[in-house]
């Protein structure tokens, strides 16, 4: 159990998005712009207002985009500023202030495990968030922010968990989990089993994009061995580290979208665009008038 801060989130972000294609043949699909930002955006405003202040970007060839967005852009600043759009200004200028971003390459998409332990140096020997871009959570209280606020109880690792009905956890990581008498959010995490079989499920508590892991999950990453798909997986280093530390799973209370999948990705639009505070009017009004 640890009581340090949980200062800095680590977002995976050099993988392939292959389900995207082609969007993503040559726009990294972090970019991907969901209503008026793009999805790597969600994800670092939930981090900063779960008290992050340093983001940590794992990227890949191709993908300097992504690190530019968080950068300033003077060349538009002063044409907005001299256009007196202080408005635009104001969203344009927001976006680089949001945090310190450093950036770190994954030479080859060897698999999340793979992607986290390319943090190891920056993050050093401190507990650390992990978000994965690709799901965007909508939530009152931003998903990490619940989590940070349930670390700050308990102090070890802690893995979001959602309900999934049915065989749909077949496509998910799956915890072997009890509630915790004390707080039913938490979940004592006894094992956990990477895409079960239908039938085979030990709950229906999948575990969604994002952690909270302690520094020692970096040991158990270089320990393990390439698991499903050839790749270094992140559940296996954390079911190593079950060996070792407790890990709980966390019942966030939100509604999740896998953006990364275009099916969620539409879905996900047209949510977000219904509650946009400037859009969603007419939107609405404008959806209630089609004859689909
Ligand atoms: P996904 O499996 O959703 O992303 O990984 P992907 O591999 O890019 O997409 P598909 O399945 O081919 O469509 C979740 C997150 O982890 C990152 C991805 O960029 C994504 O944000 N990731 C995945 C890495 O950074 N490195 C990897 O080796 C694998």
């Amino acid at each position: 159990m640890t009581s340090q801060k949980i200062r800095k989130a680590v977002f995976p972000a050099a993988g392939m998005g292959t389900r995207f294609l082609p969007a993503t043949k040559a726009t990294p699909k972090e970019m991907l712009c969901l209503v008026d930002k793009p999805l790597i955006q969600y994800g670092v405003e939930e981090a900063v207002a779960a008290g992050c202040t340093e983001i940590i970007l794992i990227s890949s060839r191709g993908k300097t985009t992504m690190e530019d967005h968080f950068d300033a852009n003077p060349e538009l600043e002063a044409s907005l500023a001299a256009k007196n759009k202080t408005a635009l200004l104001e969203i344009a200028r927001s976006v680089s202030k949001l945090a310190k971003v450093v950036v770190t390459r994954q030479p080859e998409p060897l698999g999340l495990g793979h992607a986290v332990l390319m943090a190891k140096e920056i993050v050093g020997n401190e507990p650390f968030a992990v978000l994965l871009p690709d799901d965007i959570v909508d939530a009152e209280v931003p998903c990490m922010k619940q989590m940070v606020d349930a670390f700050e109880e308990v102090g070890c690792s802690i893995l979001g968990s959602e309900v999934v009905e049915g065989d749909a956890i077949s496509a998910y990581g799956c915890l072997d989990c009890t509630a915790d008498p004390l707080n039913p959010r938490l979940l004592n995490v006894k094992n956990m089993v990477e895409k079960p079989k239908p039938g085979t499920q030990p709950s229906q508590n999948a575990i969604i994009g994002r952690y909270i892991l302690t520094p020692r999950i970096f040991e158990m990453i270089e320990a393990i061995t390439p698991g499903a798909g050839g790749e270094l997986q992140l559940t296996d280093a954390i079911k190593a580290l079950l060996l070792h530390e407790k890990v709980y799973g966390y019942s966030y209370v939100g509604k999740r979208h896998d953006a990364g999948d275009k099916q969620g990705f539409l879905r996900a639009t047209v949510e977000l665009g219904l509650k946009h505070p400037i859009l969603g009017q007419s939107f609405r009004s404008w959806l209630k008038s089609q004859s689909f």
